[in-house]
C-alpha cells in the first residue's frame, strides 16, 4: 500500500499538522444526511490544498450511537452507517497516495452496552466471569437500592445504573457506555488485538479517548468533598476514577506494539488534565508520543493567560523530551470563532489565534471547520442529540453546536454536504453561503485562504514546526512576542496584539498577517509573522 515516505523513527509527528475529521459531519457520499468514509475520500483534495499532514478520524466502528460512536460495540469493524472495511482501506490508500497520514480513535475506557461482552455479562448474572470484565457491584443500603459509591457521570447524573437482577455497573459517561475493568486480562489483550488490527491496515497512529481513565482506585472509594470530576481546574485534586498509576504500564505496552511497525505510528492521548506536569507523565520516552495539551483551549483571550499556557507546557513537556501539542478546538467544545467574542471580534481573534497556533513549536491539531471560521450553531432544542442534553435534564445544551455538518458549496442547506433536499443529522443554519469551502476559495481575505497560506509557509519555513522558541522582552504587556530561529539564522517572529489599541510594528518583513497592516502598525486582535 503506498504510504508517505516514512523512515522508521522519522518522528514525523513531532511537528505534524493534524486535522480532526468528525466523521458524521465531514461529507455525506450516500445521501443519508450523515457523513461517511466515502464522503471523506471524495473530499481529500480539500485537505491536500489546505496542507495538513495527518487526519484523525473520530470513531466509525459499529455502535448504537448513544454518544455518536464513542460507544463502541465492535472495535475492529466499520458501522454500515459510515461504510465498509473496504471503504476504510480505500481511504487509507488514497490519503497515503496524497502524502497524508491517517490516525484512528480508540476508546479503551468503556465499551458500548451493545458490546457482546456486556450482553454476556447481563445474561450470565451476578458472580459470573463475564461480569468481571466490567465494574459490577452490589448497591448500598438495606436492599442495595443506593449506588455503590457517590461518583457522578461526566454527562450528568449518577455514574451507576442498576440492572434487573439488582447489581449496579459503573459508567463514567452515558449508561450506554459501561466502563471496562482494566484489571482483567481479557480487556488488555483485546485492546492489543485492536491496535494490531488497525496497524495491519496501515494506520499511522491512534488518538486515545479518555487516556487518563481506564483504571479506577481498587476499592472504588467515594470522592471526597472538594474534588471534582473535572481535572481541568487550576488546582488538581487527586480523584479515584482518573489518572491512576497503573495506566502507564498499558501505554508502555502499546508503545512496544507500535514499535513493531515500520511507519513510526504515533499514540496521542486525550489526557484531560489541566496541569502540564501531570500530563508530562503520559509522554515519558517509553509511553505515548503525544498528549493533547488543552492549555490554550481553556485560556481566555488574554496575553498573560496565553503566555503562561504556552510557557508552562513547553517547560513541563520539554523536561521529559516530548513535543508539546497545540489544540484550540475539537468536537467537545464551543467553536473558537464564537468563544473569542461575538461576530466580527470573534472572527478577527480566531484569525490571529490561527497564526499564533501555527507558529508554535510542535504538532498542531485543527478541528474541521476551523479553517472556515465556522461559528457555534444554536441547534434548536428539538434537534439536539448530545446525551448531555437529556442527562442534564435539558439544562446543558451539550456539544452539538460545534458538530454541525461542514458547508461545501451553494447558498442553502445542506450546502453540498449531502445531496440537495436531504435532511442532515443536525440541521444546518441558513446564511452559511459565504462560509462554504467553495465561497471562500481564492478569496484572499477569507479564513480559508489565511489557513492555506499559513500552512504552506509553515511547511516551507525551516524556522517553523519543531524547534526552539525564544520569547522577546515584552515591550508591551498586551503583546505576545516570540521568535522561532531557523538553523540558518533566518527566523520568524510572531507577534499577537491582545491590546485594544494598535501598537508599533517592529522591524522585519511581514510574511503573513491575520488582518491588513496599516503602515508601521499592528492593529488590535491581530497577529503577524515577520522575517527576522
Ligand atoms: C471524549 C470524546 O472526545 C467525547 O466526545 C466522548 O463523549 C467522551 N470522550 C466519552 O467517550
Amino acid at each position: 500500500m503506498p504510504r508517505p515516505d516514512t523512515p522508521a523513527n522519522s518522528q514525523w509527528w513531532r511537528d505534524a499538522v493534524c486535522y480532526e475529521i468528525y466523521v458524521r459531519s465531514f461529507a455525506d457520499a450516500n445521501g443519508d444526511g450523515v457523513g461517511d468514509l466515502a464522503g471523506i475520500r471524495q473530499r481529500l483534495d480539500h485537505l491536500v490544498r489546505l496542507g495538513v499532514d495527518a487526519l484523525w478520524l473520530t470513531p466509525f466502528y459499529p455502535s448504537p450511537m448513544a454518544d455518536h460512536g464513542y460507544d463502541v460495540a465492535d472495535p475492529r469493524a466499520v458501522d454500515p452507517l459510515f461504510g465498509t472495511l473496504e471503504d476504510f482501506d480505500a481511504l487509507v490508500r488514497d490519503a497515503h497516495a496524497r502524502s497524508m497520514r491517517v490516525m484512528v480513535d480508540v476508546v479503551p475506557n468503556h465499551s458500548s452496552s451493545a458490546h457482546p461482552w456486556f450482553l454476556q455479562a447481563l445474561a450470565d448474572g451476578p458472580g459470573s466471569a463475564a461480569r468481571e470484565r466490567y465494574l459490577f457491584r452490589p448497591g448500598k443500603g438495606p436492599n442495595g437500592d443506593d449506588p455503590p459509591n457517590n461518583w457522578q457521570s461526566v454527562f450528568g447524573g449518577p455514574a451507576w445504573s442498576r440492572v434487573t437482577d439488582g447489581e449496579w455497573y459503573l459508567h463514567l459517561f452515558a449508561p450506554e457506555q459501561p466502563d471496562l475493568n482494566w484489571r482483567h486480562p481479557d480487556v488488555a489483550a483485546d485492546y492489543e488485538q485492536t491496535l494490531r488490527f488497525w496497524l495491519g491496515r496501515g494506520v499511522d497512529g491512534f488518538r486515545i479517548d479518555v487516556a487518563h481513565g481506564l483504571f479506577k482506585a481498587p476499592d472504588l472509594p467515594d470522592v471526597t468533598a472538594g474534588s471534582s470530576l473535572d481535572l481541568m481546574g487550576p488546582r488538581m485534586v487527586p480523584v479515584p476514577m482518573w489518572d491512576q498509576p497503573e495506566v502507564h504500564d498499558v501505554y508502555r505496552r502499546w508503545h512496544g506494539i507500535c514499535a513493531d511497525y515500520d511507519n513510526d505510528p504515533v499514540l496521542v492521548g486525550e489526557v484531560w488534565i489541566g496541569d502540564p506536569r501531570s500530563v508530562a507523565r503520559y509522554v515519558r520516552p517509553d509511553e505515548l508520543q503525544l498528549a493533547f495539551n488543552f492549555g490554550l483551549l481553556f485560556s481566555r483571550w488574554d496575553c498573560a493567560a496565553y503566555h503562561d499556557a504556552i510557557a508552562g507546557s513547553l517547560r513541563e513537556l520539554g523536561a521529559v523530551g516530548a513535543p508539546t501539542t497545540w489544540v484550540m478546538s475539537n468536537h467537545d467544545v464551543q467553536r473558537q470563532a464564537s468563544r473569542f467574542g461575538p461576530g466580527e471580534v470573534g472572527q478577527q481573534r480566531a484569525r490571529a489565534a490561527a497564526l499564533l497556533l501555527l507558529a508554535l513549536p510542535g504538532p498542531v491539531f485543527l478541528y474541521q471547520g476551523d479553517e472556515l471560521g465556522l461559528p457555534e450553531v444554536h441547534v434548536p432544542d428539538a434537534a439536539l442529540q448530545d446525551p448531555i442534553w437529556t442527562r442534564s435534564g435539558h439544562t446543558i445544551r451539550g456539544r452539538d453546536g460545534c458538530r454541525v455538518p461542514l458547508p461545501w458549496g451553494g447558498d442553502v442547506p445542506p450546502y453540498e454536504f449531502s445531496p440537495p433536499e436531504v435532511e442532515t443529522w443536525l440541521p444546518m443554519p441558513t446564511g452559511w453561503g459565504p462560509l462554504t469551502v467553495g465561497a471562500q476559495s481564492d478569496q484572499p481575505a477569507s479564513m480559508l485562504e489565511l489557513y492555506r497560506r499559513a500552512l504552506a509557509l509553515r511547511r516551507a519555513e525551516p524556522a517553523l514546526g519543531d524547534g526552539p522558541l525564544h520569547w522577546q522582552s515584552a515591550e508591551h504587556g498586551d503583546v505576545l512576542d516570540f521568535v522561532r530561529p531557523a538553523p540558518d539564522g533566518a527566523g520568524v517572529r510572531c507577534l499577537v496584539n491582545f491590546a485594544a489599541e494598535p501598537i508599533g510594528l517592529p522591524r522585519g518583513q511581514p510574511l503573513l498577517s491575520s488582518a491588513p497592516l496599516p503602515t508601521g502598525q499592528l492593529p488590535a486582535d491581530t497577529a503577524v509573522w515577520l522575517r527576522v
